[in-house]
């Protein structure tokens, strides 16, 4: 069961503060690096097993050099996650480029970087063929499975996803590329996300070598590779059990030596993009209490607002909250936990029982560490915040400023007013 532990003390983090104003991001390298560590271990039996770091969670290059010594590639989605991975020296086929509606520009960039190219669409075959004039030597497909698959809370039924290929289309799209001289073959699909039950990814997996074994049969192609997606859930509320990885590897072993064995397959490598579990639980938003207001219920007001996290007005979701120095304190007060936005659901917590709350308490947001400072925005003139990392050595670095009001207004010409 997961416990909400924190990376640094209460004396620490108020040094932090002195140099660095709330609020901030700050990541935990130990975490991260241990985490991905354990990650490629567990799945060690897979000779080309790589987790492509789903870059859209937490894009920033520093995060992205750590995971690269780790061994990571990264998952891109857009021009800029690609000129990203290419500023931190992760290229070629260490990048997939998995995006949707894609512009011919950013085809264009990844065909240039080397980057395995995985198709939303089967009609983005001849459009990539047509924006570069051939098409590449190697070639991925992501499939939504539609009715066939349940999906999850997150992201939905597959059947109602704009996402993927359906199962027909797999089939015609192969025997097409194949008829256009492409050598090399990959399949993709992303089903699920944050997804706390280790067999669904079992399940996925079970899919998609069928899938692949089908392919195969009927028009002779060998697969390189299967990339399962990313979506491993995290725990965010404390008490609520992670995946063990352990028993997802050892599900996923055992469904590659039974299910592609004799197939000519048996080396065929497992691909995963995850975001949330790889720097989720080690990222954590620091703000100050500024305000306490008692109306028809108990406000804490802080110096952080949705625009630096937005899952829990976004989607209701919980992020665990520690008051620091009150750790042990009795957690009899009930408040909702605000920020500045003119938006009533610019709440980090709702009717959460914390103790008392006074003003310049410093007030943690855990597992902030995935689609956290990610999604932020200027909405209501609200600047994005920084983002520190804890180092190793215990040191901390900044590795992204805070937004100035200049940075928000850099678009605009006053001149012409
Ligand atoms: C195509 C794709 N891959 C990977 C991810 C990463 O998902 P997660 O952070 O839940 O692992 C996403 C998330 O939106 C995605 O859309």
């Amino acid at each position: 069961m997961s416990e909400k532990k924190l990376p640094f003390t209460k004396d620490q983090i108020e040094k932090i503060i002195e140099k660095y104003p709330t609020p901030f991001h700050i990541y935990d390298e130990k975490g991260i690096r241990e985490n991905a560590r354990r990650l490629k271990n567990v799945f060690s039996w897979n000779k080309g097993f790589k987790e492509f770091f789903a870059v859209k969670a937490c894009p920033n290059p520093y995060i992205l050099k750590i995971l690269k010594e780790e061994g990571f590639g990264a998952d891109c989605s857009s021009l800029p996650e690609l000129v990203l991975s290419e500023k931190v020296g992760i290229v070629g086929e260490e990048i997939m480029f998995t995006s949707n509606e894609t512009p011919a520009n950013e085809y264009k960039k990844a065909y240039e970087l080397g980057a395995i190219i995985n198709l939303d669409d089967i009609t983005h075959i001849s459009y990539l063929e047509n924006t570069l004039g051939k098409l590449p030597e190697l070639l991925c497909f992501r499939y939504n499975p539609g009715p066939l698959r349940e999906g999850n809370a997150i992201i939905g039924k597959p059947e109602e996803a704009k996402y993927g290929f359906t199962k027909a289309q797999l089939f015609e799209g192969y025997k097409i590329i194949k008829e256009k001289g492409v050598k090399r073959f990959g399949l993709h699909t992303m089903v699920a996300s944050n997804e706390l039950n280790p067999d669904y990814f079992i399940e996925t997996v079970r899919m998609l070598l069928e899938l692949v074994l089908e392919i195969n049969k009927e028009l002779g192609i060998k697969f390189e590779f299967i990339n399962m997606g990313g979506g491993i859930g995290i725990p965010y509320r404390p008490g609520q059990k992670a995946v063990d990885l352990q028993y997802v590897s050892n599900g996923i072993k055992s469904l590659f030596e039974t299910m592609l064995k004799g197939s000519g397959m048996e080396d065929l490598k497992l691909y995963m993009e995850n975001g949330r579990m790889i720097t989720g639980p080690y990222g954590y938003l620091v703000t100050k209490a500024i305000h306490r207001k008692n109306i028809y219920k108990n406000y804490i007001g802080v110096d952080a607002c949705m625009a630096n996290l937005m899952r829990p007005g976004m989607y209701g979701a919980y992020h665990h909250i520690t008051v620091m120095g009150k750790e042990n304190a009795k957690h009899d007060k009930v408040y909702d936990v605000v920020g500045s936005l003119c938006e009533n659901n610019d709440k980090f917590a709702i009717d959460r029982n914390l103790p008392e709350i006074e003003i310049g308490d410093i007030i943690v947001i855990h597992d902030t560490g995935a689609h956290g400072y990610a999604m932020g925005f200027n909405y209501n003139g609200k600047l994005r915040s920084a983002e520190l990392l804890l180092k190793e050595d215990g040191t901390v670095e900044q590795i992204r400023r805070a937004e100035t009001i200049d940075d928000y207004f850099a678009t605009l010409d006053f001149s012409k007013l």
